[in-house]
């Protein structure tokens, strides 16, 4: 398997062998880590993390990965860099691929990271945008491999918005393994027919299966995974929180939805999530609302079934994984 210089925009770009393959080199990297085993064989390089919107893992898995590879990592916030202002997405990438080795990028639009991938030359990583979040989903088969021990057959359910980042690429990422995919949403807040055709297309060779719904009982039905994600991301309105609300209340996960699921369920979220009132927006919902947890309830978020933690932690190992498979020669 040779991923050497090779850009992560999207799954849909890689096949089920290398997503494995990616799979095993971060289990691999985290075993090494545990162990402490150094893997520092990156020395002398350098590495860009370029982030339009915030970020905790994201942002941290990218610097200590780098840095136990033994890379050194610049961050460019929101803020403070010329990018998009005074100088053009395409002059900005062919200014970092000067200097850099890799470059990451978190922001609003897809077409963006495809142009810096396109034009600076070095290695491109999407760390989310408002189409895809691919290498949270590698985060999640991982999760889910460790506690269910494969991927193929297994079956997610989604509930929540379907459309955007999480849910366009949960789907993907099922078709690519081979799993059953549930995204259970009113219609509205569906993947693109044409996004989903793409992923029926992939299920029709690895034995997916992928479904699109807004009844809660067929979804939940026989799940080994229940995942969720925030009603409104970051980028949209917050005039959007309404609707969003109304729309998405039913498909809370909450415990009843959960004991519906298979026995040993697991409950993933890529987080951050409004389960309480420790938030400042959580607060605020709260406050004009009167909901003390959203898109999943506190019961479980912090139930046995959760492994949210588990799969923030393995945003580190797969991150380091996609940053030594393309980046290694
Ligand atoms: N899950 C995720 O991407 O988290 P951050 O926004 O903290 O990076
Ligand atoms: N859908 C969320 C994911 C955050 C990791 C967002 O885009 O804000």
């Amino acid at each position: 398997m040779n991923l050497y210089k090779r850009n992560l925009l999207t799954l849909l770009d890689f096949s089920p062998e290398e997503i494995n393959y990616l799979l095993d080199l971060a289990a691999e990297l985290k075993d090494a880590k545990k162990r402490g085993i150094k893997t520092n064989v990156l020395e002398g390089k350098n590495i860009v993390l370029l982030f339009e919107k915030d970020s905790t893992r994201t942002r941290c898995a990218f610097e200590v990965a780098a840095y136990d590879l033994g890379m050194h990592a610049t961050y460019l916030g929101p803020t403070g860099s010329q990018m998009g202002k005074k100088e053009s997405i395409k002059d900005t990438a062919r200014v970092l691929g000067r200097m850099f080795d890799g470059i990451e990028y978190r922001g609003f639009k897809q077409e963006t990271v495809e142009c810096l991938a396109k034009y600076s030359g070095v290695p491109t990583w999407n760390g989310l945008t408002e189409k895809y979040h691919p290498t949270q989903i590698l985060a999640d088969l991982l999760t889910i491999r460790e506690h269910k021990g494969h991927l193929a057959g297994i079956k997610m359910a989604y509930f929540g918005d379907a459309r955007y980042n999480m849910g366009n690429s949960l789907m993907i990422g099922a078709a690519k393994m081979g799993m059953k995919f549930a995204a259970c949403a009113p219609k509205a807040l569906w993947p693109t027919e044409e996004l989903t055709n793409k992923c029926k297309e992939v299920a029709a060779s690895t034995g997916a299966e992928i479904v699109l719904t807004e009844n809660i009982e067929e979804a939940i039905k026989d799940a080994d995974v229940v995942v969720t994600d925030v009603w409104v991301s970051m980028g949209e309105a917050d005039s959007v929180w309404e609707e969003r609300i109304k729309m998405l209340l039913p498909y809370q996960v909450n415990s009843a939805l959960m004991a519906k699921a298979k026995e040993d369920a697991i409950f993933l979220h890529c987080l951050p999530s409004f389960h309480n009132l420790e938030t400042k927006i959580g607060m605020e919902v709260y406050e004009k609302f009167g909901l003390d947890g959203l898109e999943v309830t506190e019961e479980v978020f912090e139930g046995s079934k959760s492994v949210v933690f588990d799969e923030a932690e393995n945003r580190l190992h797969t991150i380091k994984a996609v940053i030594y498979a393309t980046m290694v020669r």
